[in-house]
């Protein structure tokens, strides 16, 4: 399961406490269920629990005297693959309930690997991770016999059990009878907490701060053997050192991954999120969603998931040539729109709890239309409403301004409106390809160009008023980069079309409105060049978010953001994490509250 929180303990204190302590300082993070496992290495008994209940709960309801061992394993669940659920919480245990695993990631292929293991093994969730225990009983039983035990035999089991894997995972591994944990990752983060005649195991680092400041973080391919008094690490079976490095943050920095906001933590998280989306819908033969859209596509939705519905009427237009309407939730409810059973109604909501866009998916179900959510939050009340689920993959995100899930969003736009096109399979691997340069790009963006993006936004941070201008499938991208700057620096920002300036707005311009347009390599550029020097005229600064090699703009311009090129339209990408930075410095150099704007929620749960 992707975007969980795993913990673990071994020393010679309880470790029910511990485990539930740690776990309570990621659950900032979210989740729908957890679970825990206790190991009690003086009678060997094994102790579990899991449930949909909060840690805090889990605190009230576990008493120690039936708990009691000092190794211990635990877990938040946030759900991306089977439903929150006590059968898909984790620990997931082999046949013999003897082998216990929490895991972080997705397994790509665990489908196809459990479909081998159905031979011998009994299934008892609909997850991924299940298939981990299973594989590591499998390879212990056929390798027993070579005559290895103890230590030796466990490693061997589980580095063979691993290598069959694909995808990414961070595993603690609990076994009956054995005096340690075992740990192992790839491409999701694991650490040690190195205590004193105990150790700590822990996705994310606040969760064994309270215990501990000395920290080895684990390297891609690490496997770790987790005592009370010593700790084992290989890399590729050959053994290895790992530096432990003294944290210097307190437990609240820390769940900002030493952010100061978790806006900005999650705008750096930005290209995780387009790579997670990614590899959630790429199959071996092209792009798998997991329904089939009816002609004609809606698109219902509020705010920022309404500007990424608005890219989404662009994008799926030019790729696919099906035609999409895009409404706000708020308006559909109560306008005289008719729609006829061949559409196919998609509710964009990164909670899934938005009450306008729930109301609006439940009009067109009304209508008999095909309803499909595109969300975040698996088992949110979008899905309990829609037909077909699409989840983003953005992982849980906590300040209020909607960031890496609006990124979450438009690479699902992008897989949709392949997925529904008819085009040759060379022009779809040929999108394919660009798709996975994006997460890239987004980094690029990230590293080099956010000085000059804190500079710039320092320098909107002195004006009241701003614009936003774009064309094409960055009009949306303009309105978003307004909203986004509206809602965290309390400036006053307007998005607009860059052709409608002239229509009214232009009454505003002077030196004291400055104007941010978006641009990229369209068909559209010439017409937007036309705007800005019109725009020019009238006395208003303007910042140019363009392409790296774009040696036009710079004549027309005051500054300009650079971002790396890619297809037109897949600009958005790299544009939009720009203008995120951009809102984000902009708040900051007023001293804003960032991740709570004043009079905001992160669910708008009321109509
Ligand atoms: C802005 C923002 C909001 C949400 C809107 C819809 O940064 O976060 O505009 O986009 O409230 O929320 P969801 O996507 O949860 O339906």
């Amino acid at each position: 399961m992707a975007m969980c929180g795993i913990v673990g303990y071994v020393g010679e204190r309880e470790a029910l406490p511990i485990v539930l302590g740690s776990l309570q300082r990621i659950e900032y993070r979210g989740y729908d269920s957890c679970g825990i496992l206790v190991q009690d290495s003086a009678n060997g008994q094994v102790y579990m629990h899991k449930g949909l209940e909060s840690i805090d709960e889990l605190m009230e309801i576990l008493p120690l005297c039936d708990y009691h061992g000092n190794i211990g394993i635990g877990h938040t669940r946030w759900a991306t693959h089977g439903t929150p659920s006590v059968r898909n919480a984790h620990p997931h245990l082999d046949c013999n309930g003897e082998i216990a695993v929490v895991h972080n990631g997705i397994i790509e292929n665990f489908q196809s690997l459990k479909e081998g293991l159905l031979r011998n093994c009994r299934f008892r969730s609909d997850t991924d991770t299940e298939v981990i225990p299973h594989l590591i009983e499998n390879t212990l039983m056929r390798i027993r016999d070579s005559g290895e035990s103890g230590e030796e035999l466990l490693k061997d089991a589980i580095r063979e059990s691993l290598s069959y894997l694909k995808g990414s995972y961070a595993i603690i591994v609990a076994i009956k009878g054995f005096d340690g944990l075992i740990a192992a990752r790839r491409e999701s983060p694991l650490i040690i907490g190195v205590g004193d005649r105990e150790n700590f195991i822990a996705s994310d680092v606040p969760a064994v701060l309270e215990q501990t400041n000395r920290v080895i973080y684990l390297e891609e391919g690490d496997i770790a053997v987790v005592k009370k008094d010593g700790i084992y690490i290989e890399n590729g079976a050959v053994e290895v050192k790992r530096v432990v490095r003294l944290i210097p943050w307190t437990i609240e920095d820390a769940e900002k991954g030493g952010y100061e906001h978790f806006m900005l933590k999650e705008i750096h998280e930005e290209p995780k999120a387009i790579i997670d989306t990614l590899r959630g819908y790429l199959t071996e033969t092209g792009i798998e969603l997991g329904f089939d859209a009816r002609h004609d596509i809606m698109m219902v939705a509020c705010g920022t998931s309404y500007y990424a519905a608005l890219c989404g009427k662009y994008i799926i237009e030019h790729i696919a040539r099906i035609p999409v309407q895009v409404e706000l939730a708020s308006e559909f409810n109560y306008s005289d729109t008719v729609l006829g059973d061949d559409k196919t109604v998609i509710a964009m909501t990164q909670s899934g709890e938005t009450a306008d866009t729930l109301m609006a998916l439940k009009k067109a179900k009304r209508f008999g239309c095909h309803t499909v959510a595109i969300t975040n939050v698996v088992g949110s009340s979008v899905t309990r409403i829609a037909d077909d689920t699409v989840y983003i993959r953005a992982g849980p995100e906590i300040g209020v301004a909607a960031t890496k899930s609006f990124i979450a969003q438009l690479v699902t736009i992008y897989l949709l409106g392949l997925y529904l096109a008819d085009i040759p399979r060379h022009d779809l691997e040929g999108w394919i390809e660009e798709l996975k340069r994006l997460p890239q790009l987004a980094q690029m963006v990230i590293d080099d160009s956010n000085a000059v993006i804190q500079d710039i936004a320092r320098y909107l941070a002195g004006f009241e008023n701003v614009f936003f201008v774009g064309r094409g499938v960055n009009l949306p991208v303009a309105l978003e980069g307004a909203l986004k700057l509206k809602e965290i620096s309390y400036i006053h920002a307007e998005g607009y079309a860059a052709g409608e300036l002239k229509h009214g707005p232009f009454a505003l311009l002077t030196n004291a409105t400055p104007v941010v347009a978006i641009l990229s390599n369209d068909n559209v550029y010439e017409k937007l060049l036309g705007n800005i020097k019109e725009i020019k005229a009238r006395d208003a600064p303007v910042v140019a978010v363009a392409v790296e090699g774009d040696d036009e703009i710079e004549k027309y311009v005051d500054a300009v953001i650079r971002v790396p090129a890619t297809r037109a339209l897949l600009s958005p990408i790299p544009n939009s994490v720009a203008l995120h930075l951009l809102a984000y410095w902009a708040a900051k150099a007023r001293g804003c509250e960032i991740d709570k704007p004043r009079n905001l929620a992160k669910s708008v749960t009321v109509e």
